[in-house]
């Protein structure tokens, strides 16, 4: 059996629902390199979405965009029923909205437990015994990450730190988790364990936005995909679907240049 397919949000048809984002002619620019050129995307509420796209396709940029960390030149992004165009990345977290960054950016030289406290920081002082009581649950959900509580972030393996990454992101209670490129230097043993964890996640509620350069995992775990090049969503569908589909095999899953 297939650990990736057997716990795959494509099997299930995609929850419907009002979005909880939804993005509309999104433009981003670093000076004159135009790295989002109006892009159109939502995820419903308990929804599971991908996007893959080439590199320097524009991922990252949107990401960015959408969770506060850099300002949109142009278009709109709207989060839980509000305009949040602009809205800086504290306020966005605030809100309901946490990402976890490509490289994963964990504290180095802080703990495990410290790192997962700061994942928490809105409400740290307010709710100490509930903060204890997500930090066991991620324990629960990454027992590696309970053995090194007292360790260095810096001295974890890449996957224990994307898993710290993750459960950091969860600290603030989010209502859409957006991730960048898991898959980024880890081994297919490690994603075999962290897919099926954000399915899980899925499963229990939460919506998840996954930007994934490994078209076959993001196609596998996802409900929907968007699939991005030069600034673009080229196209998007059903994730079932678009693993069979010849435009995606041919670009993204290897079959380029074999007929
Ligand atoms: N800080 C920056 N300053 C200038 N140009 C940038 C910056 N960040 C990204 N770019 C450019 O914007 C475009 C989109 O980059 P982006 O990182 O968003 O793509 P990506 O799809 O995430 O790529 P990858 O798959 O390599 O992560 C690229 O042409 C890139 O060179
Ligand atoms: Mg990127």
């Amino acid at each position: 059996m297939n650990a990736i397919t057997d716990l795959a949000a494509a099997e299930q048809p995609s929850p419907a629902s009002a979005p909880i984002l939804s993005v509309n002619g999104l433009r981003v620019s670093y000076g004159r390199i135009e790295a989002v050129r109006g892009v159109d995307l939502a995820v419903g509420a308990g929804e599971f979405v991908g996007i893959i796209g080439s590199n320097g396709a524009g991922k990252t940029s949107l990401l960015r965009a959408v969770t506060g960390v850099l300002k949109p030149v142009g278009g709109s992004v709207r989060f839980d029923g509000a305009d949040t165009t602009g809205l800086k990345s504290h306020a966005m977290v605030a809100r309901g909205l946490a990402m976890v960054p490509e490289g994963r950016m964990v504290f180095a030289d802080q703990s495990v437990r410290d790192n997962l406290v700061l994942g928490a920081f809105s409400r740290i002082g307010q709710d100490r015994a509930g903060v204890e009581a997500d930090i066991a649950r991620m324990i629960g959900l990454f027992p590696r990450l309970g053995e090194r509580i007292d360790q260095q972030a810096g001295t974890l393996s890449g996957g224990e730190q994307q898993m710290l990454a993750i459960a950091r992101g969860l600290l603030s209670r989010p209502k859409l988790l957006v991730i960048d490129e898991l898959s980024l230097g880890l081994a297919p043993k490690i994603l075999d364990m962290l897919f099926p964890v954000l399915t899980q996640l899925n499963r229990e509620g939460l919506s998840i936005l996954l930007v994934e350069q490994m078209a076959s995992y993001a196609l596998a775990v996802t409900h929907r995909t968007y699939v991005m090049e030069n600034g673009r969503v080229l196209f998007d569908g059903e994730s079932k679907a678009l693993a069979g589909d010849d435009r995606v095999l041919d670009a993204y899953l290897g079959r380029r240049g074999k007929h």
